[in-house]
Order: C-alpha cells, then structure tokens, then sequence
C-alpha cells in the first residue's frame, strides 16, 4: 500500500495541521518533520488533518514533510516489560533496555529470548492457547499465546533464542514473532465478561475492611494536594495480591516516579520471593515530559495489563493522575478552537474517562483463564473542589471511591480515607464472598464499624454544643468507640514494617479486637460503672498493637484483645 505524504501547514503546540495526506485515516499515526515526531490523527476536514502531536514540536515548522503510516497508535508488549519504566508511548526510559518502540521502529532491541516451547509441530492451536514459555529475571512466568486473529496448525517452533520481531512459531503460513505490536487504545479481546466479585485485598484495612473492591473492578482516589493519594497507591502498588502492577505516573513530580522504582526495587516481594519491581510495570509520563504523551500512557498502561491478564492474571493499573491526564485533554481542545464545554474540557471527557475505566474487568480470556484488570485512578480536583467536571464525571465509572479528606490528613489520619464521603458499591457481594470463605462475620463487623464511625461523628458535634459530660454514658461509650476505631483500625502507618501492610486475618482480628472492647466498655457503664472511669482507663496498647505485630499476627492481635478485656473487666 502507498502511503500518502502531506505538508504541515500549521504548528500550535502539540496541534499541528496539515495538508494534503490523502487517505488518512482517524487515530492514525503520523510521523511529522525531519525528526518523524510521531503525532495522531484526531479530526478530518477536506484536505485538512487535525493531527496531536506526542512530542514537543518546537523544531516543527510549516512546510514541513508529514508521512501516514497506515497505524494506529501502537505499543510493542512481550517479554521484557517487568520490572522497567517506558514512557507515554512504551518506549524505554534510560536505564531500560533498548526497545524496539512504536516511534522508532530504527531501534529494535538486540536481546533474545529462550522459547520453551509448550507445544509440538502438528498441534491445532486457537486464539489463547499457550504456545510457551519465556524465561524471565522475575517471579511472573511469561506465557506466549497465540495471537487473537490467528489459528491453525503449528508448521514450525524455533530452536534458537530469537529477537521480539523474529518469528518464533509458525501457525499454519503465518509467522508468530514473540513481540506483538497492539494498539493501545483497542481493549484487548476476551470471551466472556464475568459477574463473580472476588475481594483484591490490598493489604489496607480502611479498603479491605469498610470499602473494598472487587477484582476487575474500577476505583478512584479523589482527594486535594498533600492528602496522601500517591503513598496509598503505592501502597496498593506494594501489597495488594495482585500478579502484576502496571504504574502510570502522568503529569506528576518526576522525582515521585524515581522513588517509586528505587523503593519498588529494594522491596522483597514476600509472596513471590523475588523483588517488588519483578512484577511491575512503570510507565512515567512525568510534568517535564511532553504533556500529549501523558495522554496516551493511560491507554499504554491498561493495554499492557491486559496482555498479561491475557495470560492468566491478575493485574492492576494504577494511574497517578487522572486529572494532570484530563488538563492534557483540556489543553489540546483549547487549541483546536472547538467550544469548550465544563470548564474547558472537551465535551468528550466522561467518554474519554470511561473509554480507560471500562477497560477494567474479571473476564475469560481467549485461551480460557481467568483473571482480571483492576483500574485505579488518583483524582486531583483544583481546590478539592469535589463537584468539578473529572470527579464527578469518573463517579459515574467506579465502584468503589476513596475519598481522602484535608482534615483528615491535616490531623495525621493516614490514609485520609473518609468514611463519610467513601462508598464501595461490591461491599454486599465481598460480604457474601467472605461468608463463603468461613468467615460470616465480615459484614455484621463492617456494618457495625460503619455505624459507630458515623454515631461519633454525630456525637462529636453535639459535644462540641453541650459538651462530653452532658452526654449520657452509653453515648460516651460511642465516641470511645469512633476513637479506637480510627486510631486501631483504620489509620496504618506506610512506614512502618509491621503496620504498612495488613493481612485480610489481622484486620479481621483487629476489627474484633475493637468491637469486642466497645461492646465491654458499654457493658460496664450498663452496670453503673462511671463512663469517665472507662474513658481513663488506659487503652494505648490496644492501639498500638498494629505496629507491634508483625502484618499476619492475627493471634497476637487476639492476645492482646484478651489482654485488654481482662482489665476491663477488672474495672467492676
Ligand atoms: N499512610 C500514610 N502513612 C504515613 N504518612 C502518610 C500516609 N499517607 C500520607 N502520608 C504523608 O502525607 C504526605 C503527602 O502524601 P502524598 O501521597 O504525596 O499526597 P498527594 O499525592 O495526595 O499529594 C506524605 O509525604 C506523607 O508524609
Ligand atoms: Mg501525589
């Protein structure tokens, strides 16, 4: 096929106009100018292309030569991905190998890969199936499928190590090569969309106990400058139970995402027993970097976690932030003259946000595994004004929201979760889910947890009108309770090694532990013990046994409970 050739005829940021590319297509790319700045396709008017540049186009001037290439917008997924930070575009950052990229085909990776071939000549192959096995430095065992397009009889499996772009298995006449080039913003195919809610434990105790998410669900993180978005999504990044986390960074700090690779690289990854990094993929597309790239990494990143959930895992995309991701959407419309809806977003921001967050789910795939895509996106909204146009146009896409509070972080509550603002809409069926595992008690503890959080709320402030002790006992007993709680269960120290993650077992034991002591403490002053005579009974080490067992004590939990209700019960 030829491809056409144009003249660029405007240049206005990453807005670059151009004349003359005879059937081009919409999304295709383009290469622009003597440096081949790769650029998209987004509007078509007679003889006039639209195009968004990816690169910075200082050095683009009109008259300059444009080439079509008859592709969309591509990334190269295969081996080599775990454990290194690309760009918006997957292309290596320094210190990643050289990688054969979708902007510099010029440049293709000289590493090869050792094939351990899962199937012999002669075998019927379908779309999924395993075709073998590639080695890798980490834990995540790389599988090579058969591709979705492609089925027949294998005629021919290489013997020696091969490039990404080498053929490494031939099905029928067409050359399978280990590299498969996808673009990024076509969700990659799957047989069956799943319904089953399946708790991802991600190691904090405010999500996993009171608003937790399914796998293969979408979640969003709403909350203003400082309130703490970024470490609990690292903290996702480190413990949650997913096989592998996909690590966008947009528009944030660049020294954020350095930290992030180098603690991911010193992190022991206890359930693998290799490194955290071996199961991470970072794609940083940081402020200094050309702010359209940011656009397309969220695309980049998710289309990456579905070529291993293709596989058979589990993954989960976490995206930091969506809203530096939608200024770079607001800053490309303003350029293109059309009229600006909310705020100077486009008016196809809630489809933008829901083309990333629909991509989440637990599906079948191809080959006939399950697993599941988990999407989480930080939300930054100006002010922490939660009625502007990207909050309130995301809410619409999630099931779950973690909504972090200024006062909150303001009073060292971390994570900042609010349990009045946050909502889970998976919490019944995880309920459902745990008392299918043997433990019934999930969601009576939750229901409970929740409802004295929201009582001492209410207390809190009659108190401050009529003061602590013009309230009767039992309600003293209830702000007691909103205080152990948060100060026990649902604030967790990042830093702390015993206390920055949580197993599912130590949460429950923890919850219990509180619970227990709120229903003794009310018993007591039921019984005519003086409520102050409970409020001064020192309960520090029930507090502080989250950071003084280790993060899967669930029986020194329990100890210690017991501990404290022997006291309590002294108090008669
Ligand atoms: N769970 C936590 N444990 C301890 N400190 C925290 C926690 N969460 C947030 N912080 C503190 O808050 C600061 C700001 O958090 P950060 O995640 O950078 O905020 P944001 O991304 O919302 O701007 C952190 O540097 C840290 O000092
Ligand atoms: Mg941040």
């Amino acid at each position: 096929m030829e491809l056409s050739t144009g003249r660029v005829s405007r240049v206005n940021g990453p807005l670059v106009e151009v004349l003359g590319l005879d059937g081009v297509a919409m999304a295709e790319v383009v290469r622009l100018g003597p440096q081949r700045i790769a650029a998209e396709v987004v509007g078509l008017a007679g003889a006039r292309a639209t195009l968004q540049a990816y690169e910075y186009t200082g050095g683009l001037r009109p008259g300059d030569h444009a080439e079509a290439t008859g592709d969309r917008l591509a990334g190269l997924l295969g081996p080599g991905l775990l454990g290194q930070a690309f760009d918006g575009l997957l292309r290596p950052l320094s210190g990643a190998p050289v990688w054969l990229s979708p902007d510099r085909p010029d440049i293709v990776s000289d590493r090869r890969w050792h094939l351990e071939p899962a199937v012999e000549v002669g075998a019927e192959v379908r779309p999924g199936d395993l075709l073998g096995t590639v080695p890798e430095a980490g834990p995540v065992v790389h599988r090579f499928l058969v591709p979705a397009a492609v089925s027949g009889t294998v005629t021919w499996l290489t013997a020696d190590p091969v490039l990404l772009s080498e053929p490494a298995v031939r099905v029928g006449d067409v050359a399978v090569p280990l590299g498969e080039r996808w673009p990024v913003r076509v969700p990659r195919p799957f047989t069956e969309r799943l319904g089953d809610v399946v708790p991802l434990h991600t190691g904090q105790r405010v999500l996993d106990l009171v608003y937790p998410i399914a796998r293969g669900a979408a979640a969003a993180v709403p909350g203003g400058f400082g309130t703490g978005k970024t470490l609990l999504l690292q903290q996702i990044a480190k413990w949650s139970e997913a096989d592998v986390i996909v690590y966008v960074g947009c528009g944030e700090r660049g020294n954020e995402m350095a930290e992030v690779l180098t603690e991911l690289a010193q992190v022991p990854d206890e359930r693998t027993g290799g490194r955290l990094v071996d199961r991470t993929v970072i794609i940083a597309n940081t402020s200094n970097m050309p702010m359209m790239a940011r656009e397309a990494s969220i695309h980049s990143g998710i289309a990456v976690a579905e070529y291993y959930r293709d596989m058979g895992y589990d993954t989960v995309v976490i995206a930091d932030s969506t809203s530096r991701w939608a200024e770079a959407l607001r800053e490309f419309a303003n350029r293109t003259g059309e009229l600006p809806a909310e705020e100077g977003y486009p008016a196809t921001l809630a489809s933008e946000l829901a083309a990333f967050y629909e991509r989440a789910g637990l599906v079948t795939t191809l080959g006939g595994r399950t697993a599941s895509t988990t999407v989480i996106g930080a939300v930054s909204p100006p002010g922490g004004d939660m009625s502007e146009p990207v909050t309130t146009a995301t809410q619409r896409f999630i099931r779950s929201l973690w909504l972090l509070d200024r006062d909150l972080a303001y009073a060292r509550h971390y994570p900042a979760v609010s349990w009045a603002g946050s909502f889970a809409r998976d919490a019944d069926a995880i309920g459902a889910w745990h008392a299918a595992q043997g433990d019934p008690g999930w969601a009576a503890r939750r229901a409970s947890a929740t409802a004295i959080l929201a009582e001492a709320d209410r207390l809190a402030s009659l108190a401050e009108v009529i003061g602590t002790a013009s309230l009767p006992a039992h309600e003293r007993m209830v702000l007691l309770g909103g205080r152990l709680l948060r100060e026990t269960v649902l604030q967790q120290n990042a830093l702390s090694p015993e206390d920055g993650r949580c197993s599912p077992a130590k949460g429950a034991a923890l919850l219990t532990a509180v619970l227990d002591v709120i229903d003794a403490c009310q018993r007591l002053v039921a019984r005519g013990v003086a409520a102050t005579t409970v409020e001064e009974t020192d309960l520090a080490d029930l507090i502080r046994v989250r950071e003084e067992v280790g993060p899967a004590d669930a029986d020194g939990v329990s100890r210690r409970r017991d501990e404290v209700l022997a006291r309590l019960e002294a108090l008669r």
